[in-house]
C-alpha cells in the first residue's frame, strides 16, 4: 500500500521549491482533523479563531492557553500525517522571548503539535529567533493580525498605503531572517503578497492575499458554510449549516410524529 509520508517543515520548503501549492486548513477537534486530512489537507492549523468560530467570543483576545492546548491535543489525536500548527494565544508570548519559549514548550509538550504560530513582524523577530535557536518551529503571521484588532480598529485590509507596504516587506524579511519556517500573510493586496513571496526564502501562506502565495489557508467554518458571515476572500465550498439544520429538523419531525424511534 502507498503510505502517505508525514508532512514536516522540510516538506513545506520542498513544495515551495518545486512550485507545488499546499493546502492548510484550520481544525479544532479530532473529527475535523480526520476529515480534513482524508480530503488531502497538508497542514492543520489550530487557530485562535477557535474563540470566534467555536467558543462564541467576538474576538480572539479572550482565548486562553488551556483552551488552545485542549483543542490542539484533540487535533493531534485525529491526524495521521498532517503537520499541526498551534496558535499562541494573545498575552502568552508578547512580553518577552522567555515567556514565548515557556508557552511554546508547554504547547508542544501538552499537545504533541509540530509548530507554533505567533502574530507580528519586525517587533517579534527577536522572539522568533530565540525560539528557532532553541529548536522550535515557528510560523509567523503578518498583515492583518487579529490579536491587534483593538489597535487596528477592525479586520480591514492591511498594506494599503506605501508606508504600510514597506513595513510589511520589512516584517517579512525580519521574520525570515529570524528563522521562521513559514509565514501567514493575511488580508493584504495580492501584488504585495506576490512581491513578499518573491522576496523571502520561506513558504508564504495566504488568506485573502491572492494566488501567488506558496500555500493557502482557510477557516474550517468559512470553507464549509458554517459561519454566520464569511470574509469576502473566503468563499464557502458547501453549505453544511443548511444540511445540518435540515437533518436535525427532519429528526425532530420524526420524534413529534412518533416515527422515531421505530
Ligand atoms: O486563527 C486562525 O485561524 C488564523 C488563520 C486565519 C490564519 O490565524
Amino acid at each position: 500500500m502507498n503510505k502517505k509520508k508525514a508532512v514536516t517543515a522540510a516538506t513545506l520548503l520542498r513544495a515551495r521549491q518545486c512550485d507545488e501549492k499546499m493546502a492548510w486548513l484550520t481544525a479544532y477537534d479530532a473529527v475535523s482533523a480526520k476529515i480534513a486530512e482524508e480530503a488531502g489537507v497538508d497542514v492543520l492549523l489550530v487557530g485562535d479563531s477557535l474563540g470566534m468560530v467555536c467558543l462564541g467570543f467576538d474576538t480572539t483576545l479572550p482565548v486562553t492557553l488551556d483552551q488552545m492546548t485542549h483543542h490542539a491535543a484533540a487535533v493531534v489525536r485525529g491526524r495521521k500525517t498532517a503537520w499541526v500548527v498551534c496558535d499562541l494565544p494573545f498575552g502568552t508570548y508578547q512580553k518577552s522571548p522567555e515567556q514565548a519559549f515557556e508557552t511554546s514548550v508547554h504547547v508542544l509538550q501538552e499537545t504533541g503539535c509540530d509548530a507554533v504560530k505567533l502574530e507580528g513582524g519586525e517587533p517579534m523577530a527577536e522572539t522568533i529567533c530565540f525560539l528557532a535557536d532553541r529548536g522550535i518551529a515557528v510560523v509567523a503571521h503578518i498583515g492583518l493580525t487579529p490579536q491587534s484588532v483593538k489597535k487596528l480598529g477592525g479586520y480591514g485590509k492591511r498594506g494599503q498605503c506605501r508606508d504600510e507596504q514597506q513595513q510589511l516587506k520589512n516584517d517579512a524579511r525580519a521574520v525570515t531572517k529570524a528563522g521562521a519556517v513559514a509565514m501567514v500573510l493575511e488580508n493584504i493586496p495580492h501584488n504585495l503578497a506576490a512581491e513578499i513571496t518573491d522576496l523571502v526564502g520561506i513558504p508564504t501562506v495566504g488568506i485573502g492575499a491572492g494566488p501567488a502565495c506558496d500555500a493557502q489557508v482557510l477557516v474550517w467554518h468559512d470553507l464549509l458554510g458554517l459561519s454566520e458571515k464569511n470574509p469576502p476572500f473566503a468563499p464557502a465550498y458547501a453549505n453544511l449549516k443548511n444540511i445540518a439544520t435540515n437533518a436535525i429538523g427532519h429528526w425532530i419531525e420524526d420524534v413529534r410524529k412518533r416515527k422515531f424511534p421505530e
